[in-house]
């Protein structure tokens, strides 16, 4: 009889160790170690908001500021730092915000490379990066955040080229990688982002051509300008960009006539 009892208390605390299981392998506490880990990796945060501020185990992570969480499941979705003149190395910890839906680090000083696992963010729509320092090249694994709606790498030091894997985005409607130190060419992958609106490659050192397949898509924002493109301008532009409002292509290599609706 004893025996029996036993069991079966056995029984029930392992099923509820399996039933807690889950909440241990991903909780707010991964949250929160994360935005801790991202706190510890900052060096200079002039307003004293996080470093000085309220981002403490003594607060609920929920309430610190610039931290967004959902309400029923106290999940961090967005952070939204900008325009706070943070310098630091951005922690790769940030890959662990499993349920963020928006970065915004806009107008800091971040430096060293873009985190690789920023790809693990898959439920991220926007994601912006313009802080100035990073450096590197693109990681690839971003191409995993297939909910990405608007991506911007803009205003950074980044080199190399920009990863085919860029095509395979099913949702992007812009794309701003402007103001880095970019090479390569134009991939005719991103042609196939059937979503992408908005292409800013401003100011980096692309060559080649725009590729044909780019034609294709119903841009409304092509901005192209100081680079070394080359190529002639198909005559066509103007009928397969017929929604386009803002096209910028100066100071390139383009040789040929302006298409007729140009001039
Ligand atoms: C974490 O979630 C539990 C319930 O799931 C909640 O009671 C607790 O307050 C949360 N902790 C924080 C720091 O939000
Ligand atoms: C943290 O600071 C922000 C801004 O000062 C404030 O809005 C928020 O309520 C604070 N949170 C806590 C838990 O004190
Ligand atoms: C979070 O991310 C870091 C670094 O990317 C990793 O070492 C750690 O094990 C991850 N998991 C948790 C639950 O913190
Ligand atoms: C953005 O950051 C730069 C350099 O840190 C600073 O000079 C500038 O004032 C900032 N811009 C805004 C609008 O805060
Ligand atoms: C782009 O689309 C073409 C066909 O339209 C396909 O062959 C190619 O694999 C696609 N590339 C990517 C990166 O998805
Ligand atoms: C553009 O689309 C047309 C038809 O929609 C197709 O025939 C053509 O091959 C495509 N061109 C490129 C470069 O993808």
């Amino acid at each position: 009889m004893g025996k029996l009892i036993f069991l079966a208390l056995l029984e029930l605390l392992l099923a509820s160790l399996l039933m807690f299981r889950p909440a241990v392998c991903s909780s707010n506490f991964t949250d929160r170690d994360a935005l801790l880990h991202f706190k510890s990796a900052i060096e200079v945060n002039p307003t004293n908001t996080i470093k000085g501020g309220n981002w403490t185990v003594e607060a609920n992570f929920c309430e610190w500021i610039s931290v967004v969480c959902s309400n029923r499941r106290q999940r961090v979705v967005a952070l939204d730092l900008s325009y706070m003149g943070l310098q630091g190395r951005l922690s790769p910890y940030l890959g662990n915000l499993s349920f963020l839906v928006s970065l915004d680090l806009t107008n800091n000083s971040f430096y060293g490379t873009i985190p690789k696992e920023i790809g693990r963010l898959r439920r991220l729509k926007e994601l912006v990066l313009q802080s100035y320092q990073f450096e590197g090249n693109i990681p690839l694994n971003l191409a995993q955040c297939q909910n990405l709606k608007l991506m911007s790498l803009a205003l950074n030091k980044l080199t190399g080229g920009i990863p085919r894997e860029f095509g395979a985005f099913p949702e992007l409607q812009q794309l701003f990688l402007s103001f880095n130190d970019l090479g390569g060419q134009i991939p005719s992958f991103l042609g196939n982002i059937s979503t992408l609106q908005v292409i800013g490659l401003v100011m980096n050192k692309l060559t080649g051509s725009i590729p044909p397949t780019l034609f294709n898509r119903s841009l409304t924002s092509v901005m192209l300008t100081y680079n070394d493109l080359s190529g002639s301008l198909p005559s066509y532009l103007c009928y397969r960009w017929s929604n386009i409002q803002r096209l910028l292509l100066s100071h390139n290599q383009f040789s040929g006539l302006l298409p007729e609706m140009l001039t």
